[in-house]
């Protein structure tokens, strides 16, 4: 019943996870009644590590990781994870009155970076996810995937050490989806972070993940995980994600099948 921030500096122990959830479930109450979203999911995320939590539309992959973010309490179990999340979004969420390096300021603001720091480190950012020159654009100004790119750079900003991801590239084009998995693997192995992002992509599940964890539907149980030992940079294209992604997707076909609805 309970969201922990363990502080790995103040204990100044090697923290063994960057999340673990331990026989965590959920429910909501609606007009008909309780309805068990999250059922007993066990899952730990260690420190640098890179899963995708796949899973059909509906499943509980939001529920999930609302609840690891701290935004929502588990109905039973526990939940715990190195330090405060930052978390991404399909939606940029970007303040539209404010400019790209502005957005990203005011996540330094939030946790404590002085006035004089800020537009330095936001330049930075702004240059790790190759938006260099965009500080002064406003959200209008920037397309689709731009706007994804400081969306990153502000979740970045939080300094946290595990990096949350709904789904956050579903509303792009295919061309420039491609482009921000390539950014994303390598922000993730220049930084070190720890990421648990979600979709309901079984190909970009495996071009970006280490362990590709998949969630049945009614209730949401973790009901496989594989292994991704195919080198980065991986292409969604490559034979090996394309095999990988086939045998998946079977066995999500089958957890569809058995719940009568994607
Ligand atoms: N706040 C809520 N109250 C009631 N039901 C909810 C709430 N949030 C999510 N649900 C239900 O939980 C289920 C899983 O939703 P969600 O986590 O958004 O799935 P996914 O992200 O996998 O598509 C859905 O049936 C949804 O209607
Ligand atoms: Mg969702």
């Amino acid at each position: 019943m309970a969201t922990t921030y363990a502080k790995a500096a103040e204990t100044a122990e090697a923290v063994e996870y960057a999340a673990r959830l331990e026989h965590v479930s959920k429910s909501f109450t609606g007009p008909g009644g309780r309805h068990l979203v999250l059922d007993d999911i066990s899952l730990d995320v260690a420190p640098g590590e890179f899963v995708t939590l796949l899973g059909a539309s509906g499943c509980g992959k939001s529920t999930l990781l609302n609840l690891v973010a701290g935004l929502d309490q588990p109905s039973a179990g526990f939940i715990t994870t190195d330090g405060r999340p930052a978390l991404m979004f399909q939606e940029h969420a970007l303040f539209p009155w404010l400019t790209a390096g502005k957005n990203i300021e005011l996540a330094l603001r939030l946790r404590g970076v002085g006035s004089s720091e800020r537009r330095a480190r936001a330049e930075e950012l702004l240059e790790l996810v190759r938006l260099t020159g965009a500080y002064g654009k406003r959200v209008h100004e920037l397309s689709g995937g731009m706007r994804q790119r400081v969306a990153l750079a502000r979740a970045l900003a939080q300094d946290s050490r595990l990096l949350l991801m709904d789904e956050p590239f579903a509303a792009l084009d295919a061309i420039t989806r491609d482009v921000l998995h390539d950014e994303l693997t390598r922000i993730w192995e220049e930084t070190g972070l720890s990421v648990l992002f979600v979709t309901h992509n079984v190909r970009e599940a495996v071009r970006l993940a280490q362990r590709v964890v998949l969630l049945s539907s009614r209730p949401g149980r973790v009901a496989r995980e594989w292994t991704v030992d195919i080198p980065q940079p991986r292409r969604i294209e490559d034979k090996p994600v394309a095999a990988l992604s086939l045998k998946i997707t079977e066995v999500l076909r089958g957890e569809i099948r058995r719940h009568g609805r994607y």
